[in-house]
């Protein structure tokens, strides 16, 4: 009684991990994909006093526009993006939906989209479910895994129609720089293209590094949906709240879905979030914690023989090289799992080239980091 499609898309891959995890028993997990801090004081308050003041019916369908207008002037301020708050923001159930809708909006049937691999599942599912073809552009440990120009143009044809950027990317913590986004930028004005940029991790970022926003570019604001939310930077991931940022014509087609599948976000989430824009030093504070543990968590995973890593730029997610071991990072993070006691996510999860990796994730306690650590050196002793 199931559509052919949806049987033919596997489950996530993290998923089917998650499953195994959870049956284990002492297990340190380096596994999260979430702040493991709580949502700041301010932005509980503020949504306890909406549920007490009776906000709780649906908003507009583009989201509360008090909301909006706070958004499009940190996009001005912090990414020099200029968005009309009345029509080219819309607020949505976290980027989760903004992704889906947008891909949804601009791709018709065997259009394909462009992604740079390791990157976060949902994007080549999202991609399937509107009836299009993931085209995926490995990128490199030796280049830092951000993605390489001429990978991105060896895979366009007269079917592409967009790419989907993530910077800092889940799972190799990469950000990509300012001359990446500028030669990026170039090849997606030559071929007519559109950028589905996903910054979520936009304010997890660590030493010099920088985020740039590829829709401030030079000739890249029509061609440009930027999505962002509240998840990460403020520990709000059950709250279920994003956006999406482009021209009007992108965002009234993506409302025309919203209006009919979502209607509107959670009401009681964005007035908390307003919240989130006179609350800054939370996530100053959060970040100098995640530093902390970054480091850790690298040091500790270099010293460990047959185990490489290179130092992540951005999110909370590290991307160890496992390859000297000759295990494949499936069989690897199960065998981990279950001979070693901590629970890691598979590389070849997140692509093809994720393969020989594991993504390891420092949203836990230092002494939760050491713990693995000195776990993950005894099943590699084990191991031989
Ligand atoms: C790169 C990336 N984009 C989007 C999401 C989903 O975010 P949200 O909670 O806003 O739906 C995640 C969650 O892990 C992510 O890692």
């Amino acid at each position: 009684m199931i559509s052919n499609r949806v049987k033919e898309i596997p489950f996530s891959g993290i998923r089917k991990f998650f499953e195994l995890v959870q049956k284990s028993k002492d297990i340190v997990s380096l596994g999260v994909g979430e702040p493991d801090f709580p949502t700041p004081e301010p932005l509980k308050d503020a949504g306890v006093r909406a549920i007490e003041n009776d906000f709780t019916s649906y908003t507009s369908n583009y989201g509360l526009l008090e909301l909006r207008e706070r958004i499009a002037e940190k996009l001005k301020k912090k990414n020099s993006i200029d968005r009309n708050p009345e029509t080219e923001i819309l607020i949505t159930t976290g980027v989760s939906e903004a992704l889906d809708i947008a891909i949804r909006a601009i791709l018709n049937p065997g259009d394909e989209i462009l992604i740079p691999e390791p990157s976060y599942v949902s994007y080549k599912p999202c991609v399937w479910f509107a009836h299009g073809n993931p085209v995926p552009v490995p990128s490199k440990e030796e280049n830092e895994f951000r993605v390489l120009t001429e990978d991105i143009k060896g895979r366009i044809t007269k079917k592409t129609r967009a790419i989907i950027l993530s910077s800092p990317n889940n799972p190799t913590g990469s950000v990509l720089r300012k001359k990446d986004l500028e030669e990026i930028s170039d090849i997606v004005i030559e071929n007519d293209l559109i950028v589905i940029s996903d910054e979520i991790y936009e304010e997890l970022i660590y030493d010099d590094e920088k985020h740039y926003s590829i829709g401030s570019f030079n000739g890249m604001t029509d061609r440009t949906i930027t999505l962002n939310g509240f998840s990460k930077a403020y520990a709000f991931t059950g709250w279920r709240l994003g956006y999406a940022a482009g021209n009007s014509e992108f965002i009234e087609s993506m409302m025309k879905i919203h209006q009919y599948t979502m209607l509107c976000a959670p009401s009681v989430s964005q007035h908390a979030a307003l919240e989130a824009f006179r609350y800054e030093n939370y996530v100053g504070d959060m970040v100098k914690e995640y530093d902390r543990r970054r480091r850790l968590l690298v040091k500790g995973l270099n010293e460990i023989p047959d185990i490489s890593c290179i130092m992540p730029k951005g999110a909370f997610y590290t991307f160890p090289n496992i390859k000297n071991t000759g295990i494949k990072s499936e069989k690897f993070a199960e065998r981990l799992l279950k001979e070693g006691g901590v629970a890691v996510v598979p590389g070849s999860t997140f692509g093809d080239c994720g393969e020989g990796y594991i993504r390891c994730s420092y949203s836990v306690s230092r002494e939760s980091i050491d713990e693995a650590l000195r776990r993950i050196e005894r099943f590699m002793e084990k191991l031989g």
